[in-house]
């Protein structure tokens, strides 16, 4: 298994985030509908970034105060699909609406590993008008390979996607026009 370097080499993170923010905004520029938004944006960033194993989305089905969150648009290998809130490193950024930098997955108590290739993690929560979406993960192969500049870079990203994206009412994203029974 190799883990190449991307697109960008990320020596200068500042500069390479706020390019990946410009072609995200871009790439997401006429399109509003959250699957499509979600499923590029991920594809963007496994594409750009170095160094990681998985990047997606986990979507709040639900309420905060009585909800799950459930996998999303990803790439990477196949993963877990519910996790409750409060729960592994996805949960914990959910329930307490703040982005997780893991140094070392095995030293953060009940992280949920979904891929074994996975030492690092970086977690952001998404929130819109207030409301909890769900949570933007990023996972890494190299322990410490997340640090605080990729925290303000990636949370950045988060509020390109979120400002690009309709997202449907309180509770999660769903889809506006459920089909019709027959
Ligand atoms: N490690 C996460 C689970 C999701 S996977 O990494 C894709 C967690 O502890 O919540």
């Amino acid at each position: 298994m190799s883990f190449t370097a991307k697109r960008y080499d990320f020596r200068d993170k500042a500069a390479d985030y706020a390019s990946l923010a410009a072609e995200l905004a871009g790439l997401l520029a006429g399109e509003r509908d959250y699957i499509a938004n979600a499923a590029n944006t991920c594809a963007l960033l496994f594409d750009a970034l170095p160094v990681l194993n998985w990047v997606g989305f986990y979507f709040l089905r639900g309420t905060q105060a009585a909800g799950e969150l459930v996998v999303g648009p990803f790439q990477g290998k196949p993963a877990c699909v519910r996790i409750p809130l409060g729960k592994g490193v996805c949960g914990t950024a959910a329930a307490t609406r703040r982005t997780i930098v893991v140094h070392d997955v095995h030293d953060f108590p009940g992280h949920i590993a979904c891929d074994s290739a996975s030492n690092a993690e970086v977690v952001i929560p998404l929130i819109k008008d207030g409301a909890l979406l769900g949570v933007l993960d990023l996972d890494s192969p190299q322990i410490g390979r997340f640090d605080d500049s990729d925290r303000h870079g990636l949370e950045r990203l988060a509020e390109v996607f979120l400002s690009a994206t309709d997202v449907a009412e309180p509770g999660g994203p769903a889809p506006r026009h459920p089909p019709e029974r027959r």
